[in-house]
C-alpha cells in the first residue's frame, strides 16, 4: 500500500497560513491602485483553481491508474493490502467527504528550513482517492527553503501567490533550471526530478502545488540521506569526506 510515511521532516513541516490581500499603506495611493491591489489575491486564487480544474480535465495524462467510478473515498482504515486505497460505502459517503480546509491556516515555518508544507493528497483528503491529483500549501519564511526533493509518483505544477521564490529543478543529466517568480507566476516539474524552492524575498512567500497523483510521495534528499540509517561508510564514500563531516550534517537531522 501507498503511503507515506508520517515522520517525513517535509509532511512534519506542514502548516498553513491565509494569504491576506496586501494592500499599500500609503497614504497617495489611488482608488485604482486600491482597487488592482485588493483583486490580485482573487485573481491569484482563481489562477490556482485553475491549476487543479485543468489537472481534473486531462484524467488520461494522470500518473495513477484512471478512476473506474464515480468516486471512491478511501477507508484508509481498512485492514486490507492494495496498490491504493479501497472505496467507504458509498452509502455513507457525504457532503463533508469531498472538502477540505487544510489550506485556510498559514503554516508555522518555525524550523531549521524555514518552510512548511501542507499536503492535500488522499492520506489527508480521502476524496482524492483514485483521482490522480494532489496539492500542497507551501508556506517559506524569508531565507527559508523547501529543500531538494522528488517526487517518484508525479509531475509538479505551481503557482506562486506571495513572495519572491527560486525555483529550480535539475535534469537526470544534472543540468540546473531555475527561475526566480514572484507572484501569479508558475512552474512546473517533471516527474522524478530533484526540485526546491528558496524564499529569496523580504517577506513570506505562499505557494500552491498540485500533482497528477492522489499521493505524489516526496523523497526529501536532505532526510533521506542523514535522516535514515543509511550507514556512514556508504555516505563518506559517496561524498569522498571524513566520518566527523557525515557526523556533523546528520547531527542536524536528529529529531
Ligand atoms: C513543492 O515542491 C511541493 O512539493 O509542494
Ligand atoms: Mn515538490
Amino acid at each position: 500500500m501507498q503511503r507515506q510515511n508520517p515522520t517525513n521532516i517535509h509532511q512534519a513541516f506542514i502548516f498553513w497560513h491565509r494569504s491576506t490581500p496586501i494592500l499599500s499603506s500609503s497614504a497617495g495611493i489611488s482608488a485604482r491602485e486600491t482597487k488592482s491591489a485588493m483583486a490580485a489575491p482573487l485573481l491569484l486564487d482563481l489562477l490556482c483553481c485553475l491549476t487543479v480544474f485543468w489537472l481534473l480535465l486531462l484524467p488520461s495524462h494522470s500518473a495513477d491508474p484512471d478512476p473506474l467510478q464515480d468516486f471512491c473515498v478511501a477507508n484508509l482504515s481498512a485492514s486490507v493490502s492494495l496498490n491504493g486505497f479501497p472505496c467507504k460505502p458509498a452509502s455513507e459517503v457525504t457532503s463533508d467527504d469531498f472538502f477540505f480546509d487544510g489550506f485556510t491556516k498559514e503554516g508555522n515555518t518555525t524550523n531549521p528550513f524555514g518552510s512548511f508544507l501542507r499536503p492535500a493528497n488522499v492520506l489527508t483528503f480521502p476524496a482524492l482517492n483514485t483521482l490522480g491529483i494532489a496539492m500542497n500549501r507551501v508556506d517559506i519564511a524569508p531565507g527559508g527553503i523547501n529543500p531538494p526533493h522528488s517526487h517518484p509518483r508525479a509531475s509538479e505544477a505551481g503557482v506562486v501567490i506571495q513572495g519572491k521564490l527560486l525555483v529550480g529543478f535539475v535534469t537526470t543529466n544534472n543540468v540546473f533550471y531555475s527561475k526566480v517568480l514572484t507572484a501569479g507566476q508558475m512552474f512546473v516539474v517533471p516527474r522524478g526530478l530533484v526540485h526546491f524552492q528558496l524564499n529569496v524575498g523580504d517577506g513570506n512567500a505562499l505557494a500552491y502545488t498540485a500533482f497528477n497523483s492522489h499521493l505524489p510521495g516526496a523523497a526529501v534528499l536532505p532526510l533521506n540521506l542523514f535522516a535514515s540509517s543509511i550507514p556512514n561508510d556508504v555516505l563518506t564514500k559517496t561524498f569522498q569526506v571524513d566520518a566527523d563531516i557525515i557526523d556533523t550534517i546528520k547531527s542536524k537531522f536528529k529529531s
